[in-house]
């Protein structure tokens, strides 16, 4: 038997049953699993009991993998290893984060609409996230369909971004919760990238928006302008008719496309529950200015 997949919504999300990530993945269930993804750009796969091994083999199918940012500061004590993003609210002993620690104050950025590693020259393809340990309420998170949000824009915005270049940071969304302490390190490793508004995937053919809270501005268009359009995109993009809420169950494993997909994390009580949430990311294959075939001068 191969993967059973039951769309959620008609064409975004989707659960995927009937499969066990923890053992080797038959090719029919991996050629399965990418066909869904192709066309739902957030798969769930309940029940997954595996380890941190077994969860990163399963996302090395989908290509080379990204090393978490916290691997950037030499002081910073990880609770995982390198390759895991530490999304939850625990220490390296298994602590809950203090209100004024550092880190827990850096992943409130969680909370604002973004994408992935859009700080990267070379983005997120995907993110795989596993839920360990979940409050009994809040903490869901949310995911906006810039697929679908790309094609209700109307025409004359669709003219206006085409070819547009923005640069993200992970310092801009920061930023914006007004977030600044950064090492040298950090700020060299955070300097901001060129990514284009408007991009085709590669696989499905379809178009989608590539906005999220680390861009800040846009090439060859004032500051105030760029902020403007910059926050409509994504007040746009994140209507509900374009989003997602997932309410996570323990050992849900969520897998969503950051090429077209924002997503930020609900509030919850982080003094009082556990929230132990691994993420493995996915690099994509090139820069995103390179797939639509610009040439972008550095800075
Ligand atoms: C992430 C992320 C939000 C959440 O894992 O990249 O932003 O709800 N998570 O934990
Ligand atoms: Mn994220």
């Amino acid at each position: 038997m191969t993967v059973t997949v039951q769309p959620t919504t008609p064409e975004f999300a989707a659960e995927v049953g009937d499969v066990d990530l923890g053992k080797p993945l038959s090719a029919a269930d991996l050629a399965a699993i990418r066909a869904a993804f192709t066309k739902y750009a957030v798969l769930v796969f309940p029940n997954q009991t595996f380890s941190d091994e077994s969860h990163l083999d399963f996302a090395r199918h989908f290509g080379p993998l990204e090393t978490s940012v916290f691997a950037i500061r030499s002081d910073h004590k990880m609770r995982l290893q390198p390759q895991l993003a530490d999304v939850g609210n625990l220490d390296a002993e298994d602590r809950i984060l203090k209100t004024d620690d550092r880190v827990r104050l850096y992943q409130l950025g969680n909370r604002l609409w973004h994408t992935d590693s859009s700080f990267k020259r070379l983005p997120a393809y995907c993110s795989i996230l596993h839920g360990r340990s979940i409050p009994p309420i809040g903490g869901q998170t949310e995911f906006a369909d810039m697929r679908a949000a790309y094609d209700a824009l109307p025409e004359a915005t669709k003219q206006q971004i085409a070819g547009l270049v923005a640069e993200h940071s992970l310092m801009t969304s920061r930023a914006k919760l007004g977030f600044s302490d950064f090492n040298d390190d950090e700020r060299k490793a955070f300097e901001p990238v060129p990514q284009v508004l408007v991009r085709r995937l590669l696989d499905s053919g379809r178009m989608s928006l590539y906005v999220a809270s680390h861009a800040g501005a846009i090439r060859g268009m004032a500051k105030p302008e760029a902020e403007r359009l910059l926050k409509e995109l994504i007040d746009h993009a994140t209507q509900r008719q374009f989003v997602y809420t997932h309410r996570w169950r323990v050992n849900d494993l969520v897998m969503w496309d950051d090429r077209c997909t924002m997503h930020r994390g609900l509030e919850f009580d982080d003094q009082r529950y556990k929230r132990d949430m691994r993420r493995a990311t996915v690099s994509d294959v090139a820069p995103t200015c390179e797939q639509m075939g610009l040439a972008v001068a550095a800075e």
